[in-house]
């Protein structure tokens, strides 16, 4: 006969309900139990949305994502004689940093063990975007991680279905059951994953804005103290940017042509705001690495980030040299008017490319690696009437009728562009 369960579900829900706290042996018990099947998916969902309601202190958070990490396996780096850094994002609208950033770090002797995951929504995945490279690689064991990182310096590849298995349950929950939004939910979800993965450092881009997860700037910044602090807690060294996503990052949104920015960032060229923020947040990296003064500028201008992308790509099978996929079908939007390009919605770019195929609605989907949208133009710039303002690319031409709907109101042209917001708001450290 097995032991009986030392807590009731039912009082763990009511003490958070009731705007209480929950014990931590309690609270340790309710994501074991929910993980092994014991707690049901009502009971859960019940639980969860007390926590959105009523929130959670500081140290049930922490309790929280403990226990999400016991749940399953913890990687370790140990056995390499480099240090590991680790960069997260909360995601947002061409957001293709972690293709040039991974090797930038890893050309200083720094392991970047990048583990990515796939889209959902408007915003792209990682994985998706590395896809598009012909023979690429995304499933690696942990030897094969572990080996690359000792070699190469930088992964990016599948997170192992080991990593937080109570994060996968309880975040499939959240999707269905109106929970997501919650901080201590969202918190404890990423950097559970993130401290299993054994990383001693780690720098978060929490992006604000409307092609990001947090639209509005006070929570972003919430969440970004939550994690800072959770990092903290477990001994990762941890630091937060606060970044800008009102408007698209760099001119590619899709997966191919991304890959295609991200290479011309590798060779020294590419978008001001991409290599902006490349760079960023390498420092910060770099800084937690032990190397604060590490000529990060220089390490892109000079080939010695394009020769560890080049390694890390042949590492996973693919080929940097093949040519990426190209569209079947193209559609350019050109400017009614002449004027300044006064705004470009992220959020509006994001679903437009999604629609097109960039993205997938349910997860077992195939993302069109060649589809998307590429800009011609940027909030700031000038433009004459006639003059084209982004092209759409697909598949399928039937797919611009849906884009363009969602493309309606999505950008501005005006007489005057308000003076530019910094891409960098603001950084959280412990
Ligand atoms: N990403 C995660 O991994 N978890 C969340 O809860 C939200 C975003």
């Amino acid at each position: 006969m097995s032991a009986p369960e030392p807590f009731d579900a039912v009082d763990v829900i009511r003490a958070k309900r009731d705007g209480g706290r929950v014990p931590e042996d309690a609270l340790r018990w309710m994501i074991d139990a929910y993980t092994r099947g014991y707690v049901a998916d009502a009971q859960m969902s019940a639980f969860t949305m007390a926590v959105l309601l009523n929130g959670m202190e500081r140290d049930e958070i922490r309790v929280m994502t403990d226990a999400m990490i016991a749940s399953g396996e913890r990687m370790s780096f140990a056995s390499l004689d480099k240090p590991t850094a680790d960069k997260h994002s909360t995601g947002g609208v061409g957001d293709k940093i972690t293709l040039p950033l991974a090797p930038l770090v890893a050309a200083f002797g720094v392991a970047v063990p990048q583990l990515s995951g796939r889209g959902l929504g408007h915003t792209g995945g990682t994985l998706d975007k590395l896809e598009s490279i012909p023979g690429w690689r995304a499933a690696l064991s942990n030897e094969e991680m572990l080996a690359q990182l000792a070699d190469v310096g930088a992964v990016i590849c599948a997170a192992g279905t080991g990593l937080a298995p109570a994060d996968k349950k309880l975040y499939a929950l959240r999707d269905v059951t109106g929970t997501v939004e919650a901080i201590p939910l969202i918190a404890s979800s990423i950097m559970s994953k993130k401290i299993a993965e054994g990383t001693d450092s780690l720098v978060l881009d929490v992006k604000f804005g409307t092609g990001a997860f947090m639209k509005d700037y006070a929570r972003a910044r919430e969440l970004a103290e939550t994690m800072v602090a959770l990092g903290a807690d477990s001994g990762v060294k941890t630091t937060a940017l606060l970044t800008d996503m009102n408007t698209p990052l760099g001119l590619a949104i899709g997966n191919a042509n991304e890959v295609r920015e991200s290479v011309e960032v590798l060779a020294g060229g590419g978008p001001s705001d991409v290599v902006e923020l490349t760079v960023a947040l390498a420092r910060e990296m770099l800084a937690l690495a032990g190397q604060p003064d590490a000529d990060v500028a220089g390490a892109l201008a000079d080939g010695r980030a394009m020769d560890a992308w080049r390694r890390m790509i042949r590492a996973q099978d693919g080929d940097p040299d093949a040519a990426l996929p190209t569209p079947r079908e193209t559609h350019a939007v050109t400017a009614s008017r002449s004027g300044v390009v006064t705004r470009m919605d992220a959020y509006d770019f994001g679903l437009a490319a999604w629609r097109l195929g960039a993205g997938r609605a349910r997860a077992q989907d195939p993302v069109v690696h060649a589809a998307g949208i590429d800009l011609l133009v940027k909030p700031g710039d000038a433009v004459s009437e006639g003059q084209t303002l982004f092209t759409l690319s697909a598949d399928d031409g039937a797919r611009f009728e849906r884009a363009l709907d969602a493309l309606d109101g999505a950008f501005e042209i005006g007489d005057t562009a308000a003076p530019r917001e910094p891409l960098v708001r603001e950084r959280i450290s412990a």
